[in-house]
């Protein structure tokens, strides 16, 4: 049974956490990661592009599948086949604001219904054996979770993540102005609360902790082009991480997306990543211009990557004062 406390977690994210991410996360100190969010009835009609997003494999353990969707039928008939699949729990999303999603009354959405995703979640709690969690933000257009808190809670979820903004903020304003409000959510609840928003460092995770008194905490964009954050907080003291390591940790994600996806669109899916994990190097953006241009195969793109990582190192030798 997977346990929600005093872990550190690897958000869903869409488009990102794959197999690759996820693994990589979890080398550096993520207790537990998510598949990102696939819809229930893509999950039922067994459509192939979800069913890749859901692959796993065994060393990944404790996973979860993240289900998005408003039909509690469906959330019940896609929760037996994640059951199946050997997820160890599953996650209820009821916080993406994306429009494609809360159109079809989905994700953020339910928020404006808490009746309904009361329904689904007590649906789904009935029909798997996995626990179930919840991963929301603080309400619709104001923090007013807290009003349907003990219901949701009643439902049978195993833990409750909350995202410190509401779902009209999308990703304005600060969470930390939040955070109080989560504070108020745990002292309601008695599962374990996961506090998640603006962690991009050590300090924000001790901030965030303190100030929400939240059991876990739930990681994103703080861990893209930083896996290394996970170790940094494990470790409880700021870690510098060599080039050398930034290089070989991006190569390993670059090969990894290629035998995922193929060479030409694993090479296109890694952009963002190198985008990512290049983030204040010296010239980054006129390497990746040239790179995005100019290299079309596996083994060019790496060759680019190798020669600008060697070049940073050369300019850091010569330009460091000779001691005396
Ligand atoms: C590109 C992107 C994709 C995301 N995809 C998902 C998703 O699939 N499911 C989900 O619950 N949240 C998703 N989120 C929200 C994050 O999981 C997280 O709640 C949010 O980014 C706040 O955390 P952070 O401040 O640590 O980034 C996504 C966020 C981003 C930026």
């Amino acid at each position: 049974m997977t346990n929600f406390s005093n872990k550190l977690l690897l958000a869903p994210l869409s488009g990102i956490t794959d197999a690759i991410f996820r693994r990589i996360a979890r080398r550096f100190g993520a207790d537990i990661t998510l598949c990102e969010m696939v819809n229930c009835e893509a999950v039922i009609r067994g459509v192939k592009k979800t069913d890749k997003l859901l692959a796993f494999s065994p060393d990944e353990h404790p996973i979860g599948a993240q289900l998005f969707g408003k039909n509690p039928a469906s959330f019940r008939t896609a929760a037996k086949i994640l059951e199946e699949a050997g997820f160890d729990f599953i996650d209820i999303n009821a916080g993406c604001p994306a429009r494609k999603v809360i159109s079809g009354g989905a994700g953020a959405a339910l928020l404006r219904s808490p009746k309904l995703l009361v329904e689904i979640l007590s649906e789904i709690c009935s029909a798997t054996n996995l626990p179930v969690t919840l991963k929301t933000r603080l309400g619709w257009d104001k923090p007013d979770l807290l009003e349907s808190i003990e219901l949701l809670e009643k439902t049978g979820i195993a833990a409750l993540t909350v995202h410190a903004r509401t779902a009209k903020q999308g990703f304005s304003g600060e969470a930390r102005k939040n955070y109080h409000y989560i504070r108020q959510i745990k002292s309601t609840l008695n599962i374990p609360v996961i506090a998640n928003g603006d962690v991009f460092s050590l300090e924000d995770y001790n901030l965030i902790l303190a100030e929400t008194g939240a059991d876990s905490v739930m990681i994103a964009r703080g861990a893209l082009g930083n896996p290394w954050i996970f170790k940094e907080i494990k470790q409880g003291k700021k870690i510098s991480t060599s080039l050398q390591e930034r290089l070989s940790v991006l190569l390993e994600h670059i090969n990894g997306l290629v035998n995922l996806h193929g060479e030409r669109r694993g090479l296109l899916i890694s952009r963002k990543f190198i985008i990512w994990y290049t983030k204040g190097l010296p010239s980054a953006k006129q390497f990746r211009t040239k790179l995005f241009e100019e290299t079309k195969t596996l083994s060019d793109a790496k060759k680019a990557i190798i020669d600008y990582f060697n070049t940073i190192r050369e300019n850091e030798r010569t330009e460091r004062p000779a001691a005396c």
